[in-house]
């Protein structure tokens, strides 16, 4: 086994890349690696230079309602809803309403609250602007709440969620309410915890790791916005879960990782990331993976994704935890475009094209990568 494997490789860059660092504003080191290993990196760049090509997806909560009802009911609010490739997931086309920024959303979230039963609120107000010519307030039609303050939103019917992010999730294969045991290992703020309980019906029971406490009260919102009862939440690094000396059915780690996927939410990730942070976040999932993957059951199922492009992050942890134990094995999965092969001077496990990749500008969804891990049965 390569004890380097997670080591950042770096790639010399060009007079290409350099062109692109300083026309993109990112730096040079990211684009010289961009271009070895992402498929039509300039068209990727292009795309996520552009705000208008996001794409914003929200997730139904069956725990409280259904996907109709939801489409039905935010439909008749204006929102323009399409399916996707999940039946619980939608792209919603107009999430802050077209272009009227609401000035007061705390004070409608006031008036959700106090008007429970009142679905039709939004038809109830207007919204005005003041108009410089005319020195008159100008009524700009019926106010709409953005996507994350409707009334919908605050009673738990969706969760706003990156469509990629559900697909791993839908991967965990739990199907109709199973009674299964489920570790979460990096969960904060609560969507794929949220979305684990909406797959169990309430049932089983799901352990939540956080290491942050600063992130727990929004874990605990999302949780009990949702409806969620079957959750432990435990304040701890998930390395250490081991020492409780627990089994899980399923286990999903959403690893902390450098985010390159979510540059397009963030554009300040350009910069802000170096190679010794992509060393750190590797060197953790290292860890965090071989515990999740201790803590599984024989025949238990794994997911590990992150919002990352770098192979670092991805297919070399994947190689690292088959390299370490035998009994893990790779599984197939539905969506996004194979994992890589190899990388620089590394060559990984063939079957790492069961591994999926996700990309802005190919799949319309974040950054994002999805492997899949049985425990073989003893
Ligand atoms: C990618 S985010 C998780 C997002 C979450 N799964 C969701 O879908 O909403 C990673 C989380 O892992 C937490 N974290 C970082 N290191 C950790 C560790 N060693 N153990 C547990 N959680 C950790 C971070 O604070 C962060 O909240």
């Amino acid at each position: 086994m390569d004890e380097n494997l997670g080591c950042p490789v770096l790639i010399t860059g060009n007079e290409h890349s350099r062109f692109l660092s300083e026309r993109y504003g990112y730096k040079e080191w990211m684009i010289s690696r961009f271009l070895n290993f992402i498929p039509y990196p300039e068209r990727m760049l292009d795309y996520i230079n552009d705000s208008k090509n996001l794409h914003h997806y929200i997730r139904v909560n069956t725990l409280r309602t259904n996907p109709q009802v939801l489409k039905r009911r935010l439909g008749e609010k204006g929102y323009h809803l399409s399916d996707t490739v999940l039946k619980e997931v939608f792209e919603i086309k107009n999430p802050s309403y077209g272009d009227i920024k609401i000035k007061d959303a705390g004070s409608m979230i006031a008036h959700h609250n106090n008007n429970d039963n009142n679905d039709n609120y939004n038809e109830a107000t207007t919204q005005t602007d003041y108009d410089l010519q005319s020195g008159k307030d100008r009524n700009l039609g019926p106010k709409q709440a953005s996507i994350g303050s409707t009334i919908e939103y605050l009673r738990g019917y969706y969760y706003i969620q990156d469509l990629s992010s559900c697909i791993a999730v839908e991967e965990l294969e739990i199907h109709d309410g199973q009674d299964l045991v489920v570790l979460d290992m990096a969960a904060a703020p609560g969507g794929k915890t949220t979305h684990i309980a909406q797959k169990l019906n309430n049932k089983g029971a799901i352990f939540a790791c956080e290491s942050n406490s600063n992130r727990l009260s929004s874990l605990f919102f999302n949780l009990s916005r949702c409806f969620v009862h079957n959750t432990i939440v435990l304040n701890t690094r998930a390395e250490e879960i081991n020492e409780l000396e627990l089994q899980f059915d399923r286990v999903l780690l959403d690893a902390p990782c450098t985010c390159e996927g979510i540059i397009m939410k963030d554009e300040s990730r350009k910069k802000s990331r170096n190679l010794e942070d992509l060393e750190t976040c590797s060197k953790r999932q290292k860890k965090m993976i071989v515990s999740g993957f201790n803590a599984l059951k024989p025949n238990g199922l794994m997911i590990y994704c992150t919002c990352s492009f770098a192979p670092e992050e991805n297919e070399m942890i994947i190689q690292h935890l088959l390299s370490n134990h035998k009994d893990a094995k790779i599984e197939p999965l539905n969506y996004g475009m194979n994992g890589l092969t190899s990388f620089s001077k590394y060559q990984f496990a063939e079957k790492m094209v069961y591994t999926k990749r996700f990309y802005p500008h190919i799949h319309a969804t974040n950054g994002f990568f999805i492997a899949k891990i049985r425990k073989k049965p003893e």
